[in-house]
């Protein structure tokens, strides 16, 4: 078949070395794709979030299957367009991506679903939302009510800190807030049959041992040593089931990569979040344990054969990304710079680009590049990751050096 896949970050090459490893697939095209993708695929010039731009080009290449990659042109409808010419898309329609793109709705849906979450509130002024502050009490948990990159959450022991931001924001959700390790389980669904991906663990704050502001995400490791048997059914039928149903209920079935971000509490799995898209950096090490083709896996969900699919196969091992960011990220990030040794395998591209005048590699994001190595236990798969990392040359740029470290070492504990 022949695939269009729109992104070009980590996670959409992540997704190209997938899909091009597929041998059902004859052509993949990426649009805008990025210095990384281009080895794989043929990279084509796109406004990504454009519905009408994207649809015409799936039209041109003749693409069999589309894979869209980041919530903003899922947001934006670009899943629609596609479909609406006839081409199979994977990705929800715009109306259910508000599972993602707003965070009222996404609890709205938890609530009439009884899927297990926070308690929140929908704040919209100061008054408001000191009272919800109060009521749950430190440390508070505030979120922009709109798409903000995984950058629109503050939780602080700061009442002060969380109503400036709830101020900046205007319309915020304010919740309790939920102790216990965190998961994302990626879910591929046809809106009505669902597939677990292998739980992994992301590391959001930008500091070692979990300090510093929210990213988009600094790392990832899969599958979890420490997570509770069980917990993948648990979650499927307490909470995956549930929201599927519910949209279909609502005439807005959700088909694509359904992202359930959970806390593990001491009451058990809570939904911190919804996403309507494969996570970055966790598509990194998840889809590098998957051995089942993906695009034979992600069109079915496409065109809802997803119950007619075997059942994965995943490689033996883990699986370990660390993030090299940007000077100054996740605040404006310095970008220009020139970057070495990231042609060796594993080294996933998130925001690079190649200078016209003669083809070196410079910095053009926030995150730049993933790290991204398996073994045949977490130790050596962190070991191996960092071991690429350490090969990386790339001025004023900053990492964690704890990805996946507690897990190695036993530390990570269930809350009782
Ligand atoms: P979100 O964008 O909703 O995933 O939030 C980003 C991060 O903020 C999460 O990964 C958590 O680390 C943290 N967070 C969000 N909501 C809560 C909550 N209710 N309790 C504790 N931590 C939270
Ligand atoms: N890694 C978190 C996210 O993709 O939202």
């Amino acid at each position: 078949m022949r695939v269009l896949l729109v992104g070009g970050g980590g996670r959409e090459h992540a997704l190209a070395l997938g899909l091009a490893g597929d041998p059902s697939v004859e052509a993949l095209i990426a649009a805008p794709g990025n210095p990384g993708i281009a080895a794989v695929a043929q990279v084509r010039e796109v406004a990504a979030a454009d519905p009408a731009a994207v649809a015409a080009l799936a039209v041109e290449v003749a693409a069999d299957l589309v894979v869209i990659g980041p919530e903003a042109p899922l947001v934006a409808g670009v899943a629609d367009a596609v479909r609406a010419k006839g081409i199979a898309a994977f990705g929800p329609s715009a109306e259910a991506a508000r599972l993602e793109g707003s965070k009222t709705f996404a609890k709205d849906v938890m609530t009439a679903a009884g899927v297990p979450t926070a308690r929140a509130y929908t704040c919209t002024d100061a008054e408001g939302t000191a009272k919800a502050l109060d009521e749950f009490g430190a440390p508070y948990v505030v979120k922009n009510d709109g798409l903000a990159a995984g950058k629109g959450v503050v939780v602080t022991g700061d009442r002060g800190a969380a109503l400036r931001h709830a101020e900046e924001c205007g319309r915020v959700v304010v919740e309790e807030y939920l102790a216990g390790p965190e998961v994302s389980l990626f879910v591929v669904t046809d809106g009505e049959a669902a597939v677990p991906l292998l739980p992994a663990q992301d590391f959001k704050r930008v500091g070692d041992g979990d300090t510093g502001p929210n990213t988009g995400g600094m790392g990832a490791y899969a599958p979890l040593p420490w997570a509770p048997p069980g917990l993948v059914d648990e979650v499927m039928a307490d909470v995956v089931h549930p929201t599927l149903a519910e949209m279909r209920r609502r005439g807005t079935p959700f088909a694509g990569l359904l992202y359930v971000g959970l806390a593990i509490t001491a009451a058990g799995p809570r939904v911190i979040e919804f996403n309507a898209r494969f996570g970055d950096p966790e598509t990194q090490v998840v889809l590098a344990l998957l051995e089942t083709p993906l695009a034979g896996l992600l069109h079915a969900a496409a065109t809802g054969t997803l119950a007619a699919h075997p059942p994965l196969r995943w490689r033996d091992g883990s699986a370990v990304t660390v993030v090299v960011a940007a000077e100054n990220y996740p605040a404006v990030p310095r970008t220009g710079d020139v970057i070495t040794g990231a042609d060796r395998p594993g080294v996933i591209h998130a925001g690079t680009a190649r200078r016209a005048a003669d083809g070196a590699l410079l910095s053009a994001g926030g995150r730049v590049l993933c790290a991204t190595a398996t073994g045949t236990d977490l130790a050596a798969a962190r070991d191996a990751a960092y071991a690429l990392v350490r090969g990386i040359g790339l001025a004023g740029s900053h990492h964690r050096t704890d990805i996946a470290a507690a897990a190695v070492d036993g530390r990570i504990t269930l809350p009782d």
